[in-house]
């Protein structure tokens, strides 16, 4: 089973996997945890591009591409070999984040986008995707307050916006894949709440 984990700025997804995945382990199953773009040596040199704030200059078609460079490698290296083995595999962010980001937030068509992410992914889509959905102005103060802020994090206020309302579109448009979690609760509320949805659909295959 592959299970991503999405949302906007902030949304406290990344602190939410650790929990989520010992808790699993200590439940008996093999789970691998992952993120996106690193989780391979030249998906994390790339992310290092994409993160870098002296790369003021970066178009949007570039951004885009490395983010689909990144994937191609960590679909091939990661994903596909530990889902071959039998692990349930959880990533923090996958394709659903360039569309949200690189499509909606950049205002970029749609369906080139779709191809692209099609092509980097070679089709593999999540089996399950949780969207923590917090308010966009939440979010990025929480994340103004923390240290591991990035290039993307600095984009105005409106470009999280049209996130946000990209991911909903998205979710309108396979809701059976996903699942929304309300996180603008107490983490462990969010973590009780992550646990019981990831339970039930393990249990459903
Ligand atoms: P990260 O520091 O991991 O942020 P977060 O904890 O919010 O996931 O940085 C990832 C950033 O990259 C985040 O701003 C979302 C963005 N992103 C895209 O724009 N497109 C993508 O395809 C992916 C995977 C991430």
């Amino acid at each position: 089973m592959f299970i991503t984990l999405e949302g906007t700025e902030g949304s406290g997804k990344t602190s939410q996997l650790l929990p989520l995945v010992e808790f699993l382990r200590n439940k008996g199953y093999t789970v691998y945890m992952t993120r996106e773009p690193g989780g391979t040596s030249i998906g994390e040199q790339v992310r290092e591009i994409l993160s870098n704030f002296e790369n003021t200059e970066m178009h949007p078609r570039t951004e885009t591409l490395l983010f689909q460079a990144a994937r191609a490698q960590f679909v091939e290296q990661v994903i596909r070999p530990r889902l071959a083995e039998g692990a349930i595999v959880i990533s923090d962010r996958y394709v659903d984040s360039t569309l949200a980001y690189q499509g909606y937030g950049h205002k970029q068509n749609l369906k080139e986008i779709k191809a692209l992410v099609n092509y980097a992914a070679e089709g593999l889509m999540p089996d399950l995707t949780i969207f923590f959905n917090i308010s966009v102005e939440t979010g990025l103060e929480r994340k103004k307050n923390g240290d591991e802020r990035n290039r993307l994090d600095a984009y105005p206020v409106e470009f999280h916006q049209r996130v946000h309302k990209g991911y909903l579109e998205l979710i309108k448009l396979e809701p059976s894949r996903w699942t929304i979690l309300d996180a603008n609760q107490d983490k462990d509320v969010v973590q009780e709440n992550l646990r019981t949805i990831i339970l039930k659909n393990l249990q459903e295959k």
